[in-house]
């Protein structure tokens, strides 16, 4: 898998991943305050789901927040989604029903590293 970084409205942080030169997914690993980042927007192409893109997305975004000192990685997830963050032993500390519209629960989790 490669990795190229694209800004998002200006922000740093943000990687596309490609497989055989396929945009397969993005992801934004941003400033979220002294010592933590939030995980933003995983997004993988429904093709590929279940690949295992997922999880080597994970393990990158952990190297990469180590790398950087980073010690919390807040990620806004959904009831759907946190499950698969939960196997990284991401934690929810909050679920806000309905946060991302009707029947689409938000579940704010928390990675310590
Ligand atoms: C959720 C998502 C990021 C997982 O990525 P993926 O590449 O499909 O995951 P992987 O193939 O690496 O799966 C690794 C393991 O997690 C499991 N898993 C995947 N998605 C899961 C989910 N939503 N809940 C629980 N387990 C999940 C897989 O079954 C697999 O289990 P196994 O190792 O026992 O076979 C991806 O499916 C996705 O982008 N979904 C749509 C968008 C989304 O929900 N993004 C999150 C934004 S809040």
């Amino acid at each position: 898998m490669v990795y190229s970084a694209f800004p998002v409205l200006g922000r740093e942080g943000y990687s596309v991943c490609r497989v055989d030169g396929r945009i397969v997914r993005a992801f934004g690993l941003v400033d979220g305050g002294t010592g933590r980042k939030h995980l933003n927007s995983i997004l993988l192409d429904p093709r590929f789901q279940g690949g295992g893109i997922g999880s080597a997305i994970m393990h990158r975004v952990d190297a990469l927040a180590r790398a950087s000192g980073i010690a919390l990685v807040r990620i806004a997830a959904s009831h759907k989604s946190a499950p698969f963050f939960g196997r990284f032993g991401a934690k929810a500390v909050k679920v806000i029903p309905d946060g991302w519209g009707s029947g689409m629960h938000r579940v704010d989790m928390e990675l310590r590293l």
